[in-house]
C-alpha cells in the first residue's frame, strides 16, 4: 500500500458539495455531500440507535452520517465546563460509542484532553479510561464525569459564599492585598487580578479533603484564568469565577438526573506511548492525538497549571507534538512526532481486543510550507502494527476546534481515520527503538520524495523563493540522518 495512493486531498478552494466517496487501494475517503449537509438530530439519533446487526452494517452507517454536524449543539452538560484547544466535538465519540459498544464495555482515549470521549462514555452508560500527560486535562476530565449530591453542592455553595463575603468586606480585602508581595508575572495579569486569583485559591484550599468539590472549584478557577488568556485583557476575576462556578453547580445538579447509574471512569495522568492499562480489555478507542508543529499545551496551560499547583515541568518534557525545539530544522519535529505516534498506535493495539475499533481524528498541518497530511501517516502505520484500515472520513471543522497560528496557518479540516485491530503485535512493543526507526525512516523517505516532486505543497498565496523550497529536501535528508537519535523517548 503506497502512501500517496491512499487518498486524495480535499479540493482546494473547489466546490465540495456533491462529492462522494473515493475508493483508493481499499481505504475509502469520504467527502462531504449535499445530502449530509441537511442531516438532522433526528436522523442522527435514528442512525446510531440499535438495530444494526453486523459490524459491516455499522461501518456502512458511518457513510450516512453528516459529519460536519452543521447546526448541531456541540456543547451540552459538562462539556461546557472548560474550553480546551483542539478538542473534538462530542458527536464524533458518541457515534462510535453507540454503534460499536454496549453497556459494560470499556472505552479508552489515550489522549483524552478535556475528556470529550470520556464524558460521552459516561453519558451513554459505558465504562471508560482516559489518559493524558497534561495534569490539567486529567483534572477537567475527572470533574466532568462525577456525580455530586445536592448535599455536597450545598456545602460548596456555602464555601464560595464565604469567599465572597470575605471579598466583599472591602477593608479586609485591602488589608489582605497589602500583605501580598508585588507580583506582575505577565502583561495579561495585573497585580489586582493576581491577588484575586490567590484569594479564590486560598478559599478553595479549605475544601481539600472533599475531592469532588475541591476539583470542581479548581476547574472553575482554571476556566476563569483561561478567560483572561482568551480575552487578552483585564477581566473581573470575581464576577467571572462566580458566574462559572454557579453554572457548573447547576450543570452538576442536572447531570445527576441524566445519569442514574454512573459507569466507572478511570483517569490516568500518563504517557500514551506507555499506557498503564491492561492488554486486550477494550472494544473501542476514540481519540484525537496532538498535531505535529501545532501547539504546545504546556505553554498554553502554563498559567492555569502554575496557579493550580500542577506539575507542568514534567508534562513539558513528555509532551508530543510541541514545536518549541528543533528550530534550525523543523522536519526533525516530524520524525520525532511520527515515532511518538507509532509507539502510541502500538499501545492502542495492545489495549484493544481483537476486532476492536480504533478511531483517530486528526487535522492537517504544515512545516516549512510543506503540507503534513497526518491522517495518511496513520493509515500507513496501520499495516505495520496490525490494524486494518476501514475508512478515512473528511469533515469540515467546527469553530470550537478551529485553530490557527503564525507558524502553521489555519487548521480548518479534520479526518477521522477508522481502523480495526486484526491481531496482537507479537515480538515487538512500543519500546522497540529499532522497529520504530525502520518504519519512520521508510515513511519519511516517501515524504522526502513527494516534497522533491512537488515542493511547497501548503503554500496559500504566499511568495516564497524557489531556493527556500528546494532547501526543504536537504533539511528532510538531514532529519532522516538524525532519526536514530531523535526517535528516542526523552527521560
Ligand atoms: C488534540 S488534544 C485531545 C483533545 C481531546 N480529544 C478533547 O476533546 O479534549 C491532544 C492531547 O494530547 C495530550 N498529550 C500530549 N502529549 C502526550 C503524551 N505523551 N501522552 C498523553 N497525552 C499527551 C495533550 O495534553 C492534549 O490534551
Amino acid at each position: 500500500m503506497r502512501l500517496e495512493t491512499l487518498a486524495q486531498r480535499k479540493p482546494v478552494g473547489g466546490k465540495r458539495a456533491g462529492l462522494s466517496s473515493l475508493k483508493l487501494n481499499r481505504v475509502e475517503v469520504r467527502q462531504p455531500t449535499l445530502i449530509r449537509q441537511e442531516f438532522s438530530l433526528q436522523d442522527f439519533e435514528t442512525l446510531i440507535s440499535d438495530g444494526h446487526k453486523t459490524k459491516r452494517e455499522r461501518y456502512r452507517v458511518l457513510d450516512s452520517i453528516g459529519w460536519d454536524f452543521k447546526n448541531f449543539q456541540t456543547q451540552y452538560l459538562t462539556h461546557h465546563f472548560h474550553s480546551y484547544p483542539a478538542r473534538f466535538i462530542p458527536q464524533i465519540p458518541k457515534t462510535f460509542i453507540r454503534l460499536f459498544t454496549k453497556e459494560g464495555d470499556t472505552i479508552i482515549d489515550p489522549f483524552c484532553g478535556c475528556g470529550t470521549t470520556i464524558v460521552e462514555a459516561f453519558l451513554n452508560g459505558r465504562d471508560s479510561i482516559g489518559n493524558d500527560f497534561n495534569p490539567l486535562a486529567c483534572l477537567i476530565t475527572r470533574a466532568k464525569t462525577r456525580l455530586i449530591s445536592d448535599k455536597e453542592l450545598d456545602l460548596l455553595d456555602k464555601n464560595i459564599s464565604e469567599i465572597k463575603r470575605y471579598v466583599d468586606s472591602d477593608h479586609r480585602r485591602r488589608e489582605y492585598l497589602k500583605k501580598l508581595p508585588k507580583r506582575n508575572i505577565s502583561n495579561l495579569f495585573n497585580r489586582d487580578m493576581i491577588n484575586e486569583i490567590c484569594l479564590i485559591k486560598e478559599g478553595l484550599d479549605e475544601l481539600k479533603d472533599k475531592e469532588a468539590l475541591y476539583e470542581l472549584g479548581l476547574v472553575a478557577l482554571s476556566a476563569t484564568i483561561w478567560s483572561v488568556i482568551e480575552a487578552e485583557n483585564e477581566i473581573d476575576i470575581f464576577a467571572n469565577f462566580y458566574k462559572k462556578i454557579n453554572s457548573m453547580m447547576s450543570i452538576a445538579g442536572e447531570l445527576g438526573k441524566v445519569v442514574e447509574k454512573p459507569p466507572q471512569v478511570i483517569v490516568i495522568p500518563g504517557d500514551a506511548r506507555d499506557l498503564q492499562i491492561d492488554s486486550k480489555i477494550s472494544p473501542l478507542i476514540v481519540t484525537s492525538p496532538p498535531y505535529v508543529n501545532a501547539l504546545d499545551y504546556y505553554r498554553v496551560h502554563m498559567y492555569n497549571m502554575l496557579w493550580l499547583g500542577l506539575d507542568y515541568e514534567n508534562f513539558r518534557k513528555h509532551e508530543i507534538g510541541g514545536h518549541s525545539h528543533f528550530i534550525a530544522n523543523r522536519f526533525r519535529l516530524l520524525t520525532e512526532y511520527l515515532a511518538d505516534m507509532l509507539r502510541a498506535m502500538m499501545e492502542m493495539n495492545r489495549v484493544l481486543k481483537r476486532g476492536g475499533v480504533c478511531v483517530i481524528a486528526v487535522g492537517n498541518s504544515s512545516l516549512e510550507y510543506e503540507l503534513i497530511e497526518s491522517y495518511k501517516f496513520f493509515l500507513a502505520f496501520a499495516k505495520y502494527v496490525n490494524f486494518k484500515p476501514v475508512k478515512a472520513i473528511f469533515r469540515n471543522i467546527d469553530t470550537t476546534r478551529k485553530y490557527s497560528s503564525r507558524d502553521i496557518g489555519k487548521i480548518d479540516d479534520e479526518y477521522i481515520v477508522v481502523l480495526e485491530k486484526e491481531r496482537d503485535l507479537r515480538g515487538i512493543s512500543a519500546k522497540d527503538d529499532g522497529f520504530v526507526e525502520e518504519v519512520v525512516t521508510k515513511l519519511v523517505r516517501e515524504f522526502e520524495q513527494r516534497v522533491k516532486e512537488k515542493p511547497g505543497s501548503s503554500l496559500r498565496g504566499k511568495r516564497v523563493s524557489k531556493e527556500r523550497l528546494e532547501k526543504n529536501a536537504e533539511r528532510i535528508a538531514q532529519a532522516i540522518k538524525f532519526i536514530p537519535q531523535d526517535i528516542r523517548i526523552k527521560e
